[in-house]
């Protein structure tokens, strides 16, 4: 049990090591990704040009990081005015795809909400897209764990906001809270109208 509870500190401290960075340059984020999603459809970052995105990296047997990241994403996109959430688009991005199949992540992404399209890819179109969003991930085996079945998959825990023509625009810490969130996407969004 002890060595249970260690792990867990372990685990969840890596998580918030990894979101200590201070605020980064927007240059420094973003680019191209090629995946596959939750219906088995390639899609990439082009896919997406003209809408905003919300991205989020994580994975489906995540036990606490990402379904309190995936809820607030939810409802602060739920709270924003139609008009405003037509034009985005959010998206979950499965660092797992040993066990994250498309028919795994299509359940998971919707019971969140809906409009969300979950995606992944192979381990090296997943290495890609990490470089590009600067995200940190590393599998993580407890000891005396199976390996090709009971592991963690140690993320950094960030919301992006993209803009339609694929730029960065800001990210969102992990423990944003909604109406942040919500006043944020706002004060880009009319921005650009
Ligand atoms: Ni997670």
């Amino acid at each position: 049990m002890m060595r249970f509870i260690c792990l867990l500190v372990l685990f969840v401290g890596l998580h918030f090591k990894a979101d200590a960075a201070p605020p980064p340059l927007a240059s420094l984020f973003g680019g191209g990704f090629s995946l596959v999603d939750q219906d088995n459809q390639v899609r990439t970052d082009k896919d997406f040009r003209g809408q905003y995105m919300l991205i989020y990296f994580g994975y489906t047997f995540c036990p606490d990081v990402c379904p309190t990241s995936l809820g607030i994403l939810a409802d602060s996109y739920d709270a924003l005015d139609k008009s405003v959430k037509d034009r985005i688009q959010p998206l979950f991005i499965s660092l797992d795809p040993a066990r994250d199949t498309p028919a795994v992540i299509k359940p998971y992404v919707k019971a969140f909400h809906p409009d969300f399209i979950g995606l992944t890819g192979t381990v090296a179109q997943l290495k890609e897209a990490t470089k590009a969003y600067r995200v940190h991930w590393r599998k993580f085996v407890p000891e005396g764990s199976d390996p090709e079945k009971d592991y963690a998959v140690d993320h950094s825990s960030l919301t992006y906001l993209i803009g339609p023509d694929g730029n960065f625009l800001t990210l969102f810490p992990h423990g944003s809270r909604q109406e942040f969130m919500v006043s944020t996407i706002n004060k880009y969004l009319s921005e650009n109208k």
